[in-house]
């Protein structure tokens, strides 16, 4: 079962050499995404120019729109670049709009107002729970926007399907800070003028913890049509969004036969959420304490400097390394995640009723959840780093959602390797150390800091340490308003 894994690896991705501070290489879209969004209008009359765009022989009109002027200090940095190779081809998932527009030629002003539309209607279908099979669950029954979008309460995984029962096998994410998340890429190289282009940052990007999507939309489908989830149809959908309140608005944003297809009506209920979902002030307003100390208007505590400080330090942390909390190049604020999909050995987490069978394993971007990269042994075990903006506002963590407080989350770095046996099993005296990642997949784990130790040296951090560094992730929750300084 060994054989041919490190020839694998050599040709391939492992071990990855993350960069230490790395400037998202998105730095310059995500600035613009703040001050303004590309639509892309598949118009239906080819052909027809528009003012402020142009259009293509299929009938694709490009569309600059200013969308929100409602950006902070930093929403200039990237604008005008945003034809700008870097920018395109790093294709982000969020900062490109795409609208299906029921009216051909429009000016840049009717296009800032099909995405205000689209917008408001995204919104309501979030928080419509008709859209699911059994009428009880919304998108926001998971990702509760008082939590940053992650579920109010502290299951490991959501309950859903038809009878509001079933579960899957990982805990829903955060949907703020999405924007500047690159297309899926196995093999992620900087743009030049962000970084070092030669190096291959290995898999990076893509929606979900698996990287297996890349537009909003198409994620918004999986919820929706999967049993254990919203367990619903296009006909369902259909139906009650013509049902809806909202329908009215419906038909005016997409046309008035929209409901004459249910394909239709599904996709543009997708579009909708999809636009939604890159609200700027909802979705990235950029409001944390931290921001507010990266912009000099606040100042943080001992505890939290000290937190930030070990976070950073490349010796302890070494968070910084995949979870950057510098600004970039040109000056956009941190995302706290290179979105990098990358191994950390979380232990398999036995409250999840998939795990009762001990055959079954969810091995991240090699499958079961993903295919394309099924039978790929270097993509096993890996997913997706998370930003840890607002993660103070999670109750469970990690893709299995096994720990429940931000202390155990650090803890596992700070111990995993010095004390094994307080987060895995052990028996008969022998630890079963990363038992939910089959032994031919372990070349894969990440061994940089703070992976690098072994039983019996010192742990990475202390439990002060611990205590600051937990301190330090409680400044990365939006909606700081000290004296009104950071107030948005
Ligand atoms: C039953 C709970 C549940 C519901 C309902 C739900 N989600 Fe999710 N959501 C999840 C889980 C779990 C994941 C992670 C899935 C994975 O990694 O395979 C997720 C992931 C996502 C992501 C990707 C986040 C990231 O970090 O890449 C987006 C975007 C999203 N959901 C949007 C939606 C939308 C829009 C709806 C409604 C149409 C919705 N969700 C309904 C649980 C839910
Ligand atoms: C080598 C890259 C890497 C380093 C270094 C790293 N992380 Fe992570 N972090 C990840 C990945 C990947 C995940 C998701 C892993 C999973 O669920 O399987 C994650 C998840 C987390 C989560 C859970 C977030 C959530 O939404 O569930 C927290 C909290 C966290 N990291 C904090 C830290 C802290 C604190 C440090 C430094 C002590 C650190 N990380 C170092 C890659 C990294």
């Amino acid at each position: 079962m060994r054989l041919g894994l490190a020839g694998i690896r050599k040709t391939t991705v492992r071990p990855r050499a993350r960069r230490r501070v790395r400037p998202a290489g998105i730095g310059a879209v995500l600035a613009m995404a703040l001050a303004a969004m590309t639509v892309t209008l598949a118009a239906c009359d080819a052909g027809s120019q528009t003012a402020g765009g142009k259009a293509d022989g299929n009938g694709n009109a490009q569309v600059s729109a200013r969308a929100d002027t409602n950006a902070n200090t930093n929403a200039n940095a990237g604008v005008g670049r945003q034809t700008s190779a870097s920018a395109a081809s790093t294709s982000t998932v969020a900062s490109t709009v795409k609208v299906t527009a029921h009216e051909a030629g429009q000016t840049r002003a009717q296009v800032y107002e099909s995405v205000r539309q689209m917008t408001a209607l995204g919104k309501q279908l979030f928080f419509d729970a008709s859209l699911s099979g059994s009428g009880k669950l919304a998108c926001a029954s998971c990702h509760s926007p008082d939590h940053g979008f992650s579920p109010a309460n502290s299951l490991s995984v959501q309950l859903g399907g038809n009878d509001m029962h079933r579960t899957g096998m990982r805990a829903a994410p955060t949907l703020k800070y999405l924007q500047s998340v690159p297309a899926f890429a196995e093999h992620y190289h900087e743009s030049d003028d962000e970084g070092d282009e030669s190096v291959d940052a290995g898999p990076t990007g893509g929606l979900t913890w698996d990287g297996r999507v890349d537009r909003g939309s198409d994620q918004a489908r999986i919820p929706l049509l999967s049993s254990f989830e919203m367990g619903s149809t296009p006909a369902k959908v259909t139906a009650a969004v013509k049902a809806a309140p909202y329908a009215e608005a419906f038909r005016a944003a997409f046309g008035e036969h929209i409901f004459d297809s249910d394909a239709a009506t599904f996709n543009a209920v997708l579009q909708a959420l999809e636009t939604f979902e890159q609200a700027p002030e909802i979705f990235y307003p950029y409001t944390s304490k931290y921001d507010a100390y990266l912009a000099g208007k606040a100042q943080l505590t001992k505890a939290e400097l000290h937190g930030l400080e070990v976070f950073n330090d490349e010796k302890k942390g070494n968070c910084a390394s995949c979870h950057i909390s510098q600004r970039t190049m040109d000056g956009a604020p941190p995302q706290f995640s290179d979105f990098g999909l990358i191994a950390i050995g979380v232990p398999r987490n036995r409250a999840l009723p998939v795990n009762r069978d001990p055959h079954f394993y969810d091995l991240g971007a090699c499958g079961p959840e993903r295919t394309d990269l099924k039978g790929r042994a270097e993509f096993c075990g890996i997913f997706r780093t998370p930003t840890l903006r607002n993660v103070a506002l999670k109750k469970s963590f990690f893709h299995n959602g096994i720990y429940h407080s931000l202390d155990q989350a650090v803890r596992f770095y700070a111990q995993r390797d010095t004390n094994p046996e307080k987060f895995y099993p052990v028996v008969k005296g022998k630890v079963q150390k990363f038992d939910d990642l089959p032994q031919r997949y372990w070349a894969n784990l990440n061994t940089e800091p703070p992976f690098d130790r072994k039983p019996g040296d010192k742990p990475v951090l202390d439990e002060a340490e611990i205590k600051d560094v937990v301190a330090f992730l409680n400044t990365l929750t939006d909606g700081y308003k000290a004296g009104n300084k950071a107030a948005n």
